[in-house]
């Protein structure tokens, strides 16, 4: 065992419930805080090594995107940050992840918990067929909220950028929204239940340009309070929206597992990387 006994005593004695975030707005002068980080994460589909030996430190208050070319396993290993990879029977997640501190996977840890505290939006809205004041005070209310219902419901509209536009019609269903709003009225949902973290793959994908600009701009409003990760196919929406950005690829070794090769601010990713495949993804030579 490499964990100290100590160590190993301190994740079981937690494990049963996560311990409630104490956030301290970071000075600038503050070195920077990590919000959530994978440790030699491995995740297998059945006998299939879908990820080698992951390691990332994601910052708090930052917006970190995860880039690579298509089947590398970027939603694989975004799924690992709040456990959904527990809904696939196959998969097998070995490794750690640490939620300030906290392995998400240790034993008696709460999946629900978990997916409370890190939320997450898909590539395809998916808004509940319920009215857009239910489709947050329904999730809310599931989660435990039991405060001025009217109120939270506002001020997750207006998180979400969405108020202005819906906030005559809100017994109307969350489904005859379009395709941006609907995307914004999930992540109003997502805030509704007070994540920490806000997990992201490919939000906009399904988005004309205007929705995604909108989303965008959203996400800069997000990150004065929320953690991000985003996994994007789109190289320019990586540069445009993130502060750091993680670079996978396939494995050479035959196996063909998707793993992290270069790490780091997204402006160094996108002018400077150090790794050589990075550079021919970024500058489009690549494949
Ligand atoms: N539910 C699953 N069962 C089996 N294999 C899967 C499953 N989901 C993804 N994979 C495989 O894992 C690899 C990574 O997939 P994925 O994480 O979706 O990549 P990306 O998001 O980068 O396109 C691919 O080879 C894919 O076929
Ligand atoms: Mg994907």
């Amino acid at each position: 065992m490499s964990n100290t006994p100590t160590l190993q005593k301190t994740i079981m004695t937690d494990s049963t419930r996560l311990k409630p975030l104490t956030t301290n707005a970071g000075t600038a002068s503050e070195p920077s805080e990590t919000a959530i980080a994978a440790n030699h994460i491995n995740i297998f589909y059945g006998a299939f090594k879908a990820i080698a030996d992951v390691s990332m430190a994601v910052e708090a208050r930052k917006i970190t995107a995860i880039i690579g070319p298509s089947g590398c396993g970027k939603s694989t290993m975004l799924r690992a940050f709040n456990r959904m990879n527990d809904f696939v029977p196959t998969a097998r997640v070995e490794g750690e992840i640490l939620l300030h501190g906290q392995n998400l996977y240790a034993p008696g840890v709460d999946p629900v918990e978990v997916r409370r505290r890190v939320g997450m939006v898909f590539q395809k809205p998916n808004p509940f067929p319920k009215s857009i004041y239910d489709n947050i005070a329904w999730a809310a209310r599931l989660n435990g909220y039991r405060g001025d219902m009217d109120k939270l419901v506002e001020e997750s509209l207006r998180a979400a950028a969405l108020w202005d536009e819906v906030k005559d019609k809100l017994k109307q269903s969350g489904l005859s929204l379009s395709g941006g709003q609907q995307q914004r009225l999930c992540i109003a949902r997502t805030i509704a239940i007070r994540p920490e973290i806000i997990l992201m793959d490919e939000p906009c994908s399904a988005l004309d340009p205007i929705a995604t600009i909108k989303i965008e701009e959203l996400m800069q409003e997000l990150k004065q309070r929320y953690t991000i990760i985003i996994v994007t196919h789109n190289m320019q929406q990586a540069a445009r929206v993130s502060d750091r950005t993680a670079m996978m690829m396939l494995t050479e070794d035959g196996k063909r597992s998707g793993t992290l090769i270069e790490f780091d601010d997204t402006n160094v990713i996108f002018t400077r990387p150090k790794d050589k495949r990075t550079e021919d993804y970024v500058s489009g030579r690549f494949g």
